[in-house]
């Protein structure tokens, strides 16, 4: 069966500071967006891409993938993106034709997830789970805090989940396309990945080993390690 995935590259990228929409600023000259969509290309089972642009970047992406080469069985679409990340989403699935019955979900901010890691999502899926993600443990030991009602106030903490149990979740995301495009029409919380949707059916979510690569580039110190990752890639 063949295999899409979604990236919403939707999102501004404010924490990353000023400039083009995050997905659109350069790692080593070429757009993180570009990155992203050769990590998903990477793998052979997937034939698809389906990139959610800016809503008023649609014809930029477009361009943009016109220009960067990518392998020849893979064809992509662009479609504008919406306010939230999960609306974006939505919107990229909405412009996903019949015959994939497999759908992976992938953040254009996470540029350098290496193709074992999507096989591996893939390949899950493919062994029947309605919903896959990749994880990894947390270094930092994690605290709930009653969030201030104002900056400058203090935050009580109010709890420590054993860290053992806890798994920091990356993307790609990989999906039974009915179970996703279900969770999409049903759940209107706002949530921050998708697989939360499918749990919220009360479905099982496979969790796969993630990998360090697959890190989220989120903060300025996340440009800099992503650009020394692929520099050490090319040795
Ligand atoms: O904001 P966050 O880091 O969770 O964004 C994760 C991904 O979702 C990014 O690739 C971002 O471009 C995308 N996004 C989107 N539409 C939005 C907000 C975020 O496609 N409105």
């Amino acid at each position: 069966t063949p295999i899409a995935a979604v990236i919403p590259a939707a999102g501004r990228g404010v924490r990353l500071g000023p400039g083009a929409p995050k997905a659109l600023r350069t790692l080593n000259g070429t757009p993180m967006l570009i990155h992203a969509v050769r990590a998903m290309a990477a793998s052979r089972a997937v034939s698809l891409v389906i990139v959610v642009a800016p809503p008023d970047g649609a014809a930029e992406v477009k361009s943009l993938l016109d220009a960067h080469a990518l392998p020849e069985r893979t064809d992509f679409l662009v479609v504008p993106g919406g306010e939230t990340r999960q609306e974006s989403v939505k919107l990229g699935l909405d412009a996903l034709p019949p015959e994939y019955e497999i759908v992976l979900v992938h953040d254009a901010a996470r540029p350098l997830v290496p193709v074992d890691t999507v096989d591996a999502v893939i390949e899950a899926v493919r062994e029947g789970a309605p919903a896959v993600v990749p994880a990894l443990p947390l270094a930092d030991t994690v605290k709930e805090v009653e969030p201030a009602a104002a900056p400058d106030e203090p935050e009580p903490v109010v709890a420590t989940p054993d860290r053992a149990r806890l798994r920091a979740v990356q993307t790609p995301q990989g999906f039974d396309r009915a179970t996703l495009i279900r969770a999409h029409e049903t759940v209107t919380d706002n949530v921050t990945d998708d697989a939360s949707m499918v749990e919220q059916l009360g479905l099982h979510v496979v969790v796969v080993p993630g990998h360090e690569e697959a890190f989220k580039v989120t903060r300025p110190l996340d440009l800099v390690l992503a650009e020394a990752v692929l520099a050490r890639r090319r040795l």
